[in-house]
């Protein structure tokens, strides 16, 4: 099959609405669009409005939600909220499990309720570095897995993403080696070519993906995209990392 590559961006707490708009604008110019190539930013909620309908080469994506549709909820957005302004959801991200004690639980429930409202669920997975060490990470992704990814219907897989981040390399500059990234995508890529048998559900890595390393880890077999987070910031990395995908593309 031939590939197809995946360079979202995850912009965490940076960018007004007018920096993100400014930034998509200046992105798309960036790259010319090739068949297998989808670029994704996921600005902050504030900023969602503003790079709407900006350029179809630019992908949005919100970077959380709650599950519920509507309530007492302060702060919360629903995926109602989101539709019309997100195609896809980032979730259980390592920032919000470990600072806001979001549980398999929950991020299960935001995922199977991002599903149901039309949203594209990119499901966060990835072990610490005592976990790592202590040769614990296969049995932490894998759970990580079976716990967020509970209850996808049939129907529902070729809408799903899953983002590989080991939490040691995250905004650390230390990443996992493209034969470390690999190990752990080939037993995700396992685990659901069992669930969903066929249907070829992406796998990101992320994880200080930078422009001098995603070349070798987008060539990796079972990665098939990158997530990004302070390399996305600037329009000339994250291009330089788009660029990666469109060499191994050969465009
Ligand atoms: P980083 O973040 O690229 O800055 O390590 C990645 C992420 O948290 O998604």
């Amino acid at each position: 099959m031939a590939r197809e590559y995946f360079i979202a961006g995850n912009w965490k707490m940076f960018k007004t609405a007018d920096e993100s708009r400014q930034f998509v604008q200046e992105l798309a110019r960036s790259f010319a669009p090739v068949a297998g190539l989808t670029v994704a930013v996921f600005p902050p909620f504030t900023a969602l409005a503003s790079v709407q309908g900006l350029d179809p080469r630019v992908h949005i994506g919100a970077q959380n939600m709650f599950y519920e549709a509507q309530g007492a909820f302060t702060g919360e957005i629903s995926p109602r909220m989101l539709q019309g302004l997100a195609e896809y959801v980032l979730l259980g991200h390592s920032e919000r499990r470990e600072i806001f004690h979001e549980s398999d639980r929950d991020v299960n429930r935001k995922l199977l309720a991002a599903l149901g409202a039309g949203l594209k669920p990119v499901l966060c997975v990835g072990e610490t570095l005592p976990e790592r060490e202590s040769g614990q990470t296969l049995e932490k992704v894998l759970r990580q897995l079976e716990h967020g990814l509970a209850g996808v219907a049939g129907g529902d897989w070729p809408n799903v993403t899953v983002a590989y981040e080991p939490i040691w390399a995250i905004g650390t500059g230390r990443n996992a080696t493209p034969g470390q990234a690999q190990e752990v995508h080939g037993a995700i890529a396992r685990w659901l070519a069992g669930k969903a048998p066929g249907i070829p559900v992406k796998v990101l890595y992320g994880g200080s993906v930078k422009p001098d390393n995603s070349l070798e880890l987008l060539s990796q077999a079972d990665i098939s995209g990158v997530l990004v987070g302070g390399a996305s910031l600037n329009v000339e990395s994250f291009s330089a990392i788009i660029q990666c995908g469109l060499t191994l593309l050969g465009a």
